[in-house]
Order: structure tokens, then C-alpha cells, then sequence
């Protein structure tokens, strides 16, 4: 289980993406939170964004949609050059022909559950997905406190991945920081979500270090 760490660019500064993309050197991904004032209370960016940033960064794009209809607008995502695109569980009509449809335009299919969606329910779909993101903060807004009670819900989802014996991806995102990342890796995660705790720093590239020397203890 390899640790992956992306680092978000919603703590960056917008105005100069291509930059940011740079200064994390040594990421595994760039997560990019997609948001449309619907499904959380917050907007951010779209398509022809992620579209050029694919274009200015060699860091595949780990694209985070906290949309409604992700039916209709993943698959511009991967169009857009998205390595891999996450929908959320709660807005999803049509869940696993819409992980099909990612995984056919050849991204990674990846779907996300709120603090309150249980994972039990999608037991049977884990097959169907690359990547499973479990929120550790309610989504919408970088900056706020790691819940610890998902901790649990880590551990449960990791074993059911086991359970199966897939090769499906944990990851976290929300509060994830020095002081959080080990009891995420304890608990069964390998991809780590990280916007202030990265860009919140002088040296982001040092910042991301730091993280994957944490979760690999
Ligand atoms: C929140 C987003 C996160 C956010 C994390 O809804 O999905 O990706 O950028 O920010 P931090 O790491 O600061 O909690
Ligand atoms: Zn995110």
C-alpha cells in the first residue's frame, strides 16, 4: 500500500495555478475541488480551468466534483485530461454506469462519501472503482478541523477492500495534517488529501515531505 499524497489547490493562489502546480514538486497528484453552490454552500472552478492546468502541469489531476448531476459533468472532466475523477455518492443518479463511463474515456473512477453516508450500502459497487474518498470534514471549505470520527468508517472501508481483495485506493481529505495523517494511515488510508496543510506553509514541496514521511512511519 504505497503512500500517495495531493495536495489541494483551493488553499492555493488561483491566480497563478501553473505555479502552484510547480511548487508542490514531488506530489503524486494535484486535487482539484470542483464546487457549484449547490451540493456545498461554496464555488470554485470548471471545465476550461482544469483543462488548462492540465495543460501547464505534468502532476496528474485528481479532480474532486462537490456538484450536483455528476452524471451530466464527470465525463468532461476526463475529457478535460483529468487522471482521475471522483463523484459523491449522495449526488450521483446512476453510480456505477457512471464509474463505467469514467473508467471507458480512461481515467480513474473514484466516488466520495459525506461524514454521514455510511459505506456500508455500497459494499457491492467497490469493484466498480478505482479510488474511494472518505470526507473527513463536511465538504465545502479548506481550513477546518479533522473529524475524528470517521477514523472508524477508515478502518471499516478498509477492510471490506480486503475483505474483497481489491486493489482499490483510501483516501482522505479534510483536516489532514502533521498532527492527523499517521491515525489516517494507521486506520487503512493511502491517498492523503492536503490544501492548508501544504500551501498553508513557506515551503509547500518541504510540507509534502513531511506528510509522506508521516503516513509511511
Ligand atoms: C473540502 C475539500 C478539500 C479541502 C481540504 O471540501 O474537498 O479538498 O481543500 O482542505 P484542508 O486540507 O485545508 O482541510
Ligand atoms: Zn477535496
Amino acid at each position: 500500500m504505497a503512500v500517495q499524497i495531493s495536495p489541494s489547490i483551493l488553499s492555493a493562489d488561483f491566480a497563478r495555478l501553473a505555479a502552484e502546480a510547480e511548487a508542490v514538486d514531488g506530489a503524486d497528484w494535484l486535487h482539484v475541488d470542483v464546487m457549484d453552490n449547490h451540493f456545498v454552500p461554496n464555488l470554485t472552478l470548471g471545465v476550461p480551468i482544469v483543462e488548462s492546468l492540465s495543460k501547464a502541469t505534468g502532476t496528474p489531476l485528481d479532480c474532486h466534483l462537490m456538484i450536483e448531476d455528476p452524471d451530466r459533468w464527470a465525463p468532461q472532466y476526463v475529457e478535460a485530461g483529468a487522471g482521475s475523477v471522483t463523484f459523491h455518492a449522495e449526488a450521483a443518479a446512476a453510480p456505477v454506469r457512471l464509474a463505467r463511463e469514467i473508467r471507458a474515456k480512461g481515467a480513474r473512477a473514484s466516488m466520495a462519501l459525506k461524514p454521514a453516508t455510511p459505506i456500508e450500502p455500497y459494499e457491492d459497487l467497490l469493484p466498480e472503482l478505482d479510488m474511494l474518498l472518505i470526507m473527513t470534514v463536511e465538504p465545502g471549505f479548506g481550513g477546518q478541523s479533522f473529524l475524528d470520527i470517521m477514523l472508524p468508517k477508515i478502518r471499516r472501508t478498509r477492510e471490506l477492500i480486503s475483505k474483497h481483495g481489491l486493489e482499490l485506493w483510501l483516501q482522505v481529505d479534510g483536516g489532514v495534517a502533521e498532527s492527523t495523517i499517521e491515525r489516517c494511515a494507521e486506520a487503512g488510508a493511502d491517498v492523503f488529501v492536503a490544501g492548508s496543510a501544504v500551501y498553508g506553509k513557506d515551503d509547500p514541496a518541504a510540507a509534502v515531505r513531511a506528510l509522506r514521511a508521516k503516513a509511511t512511519d
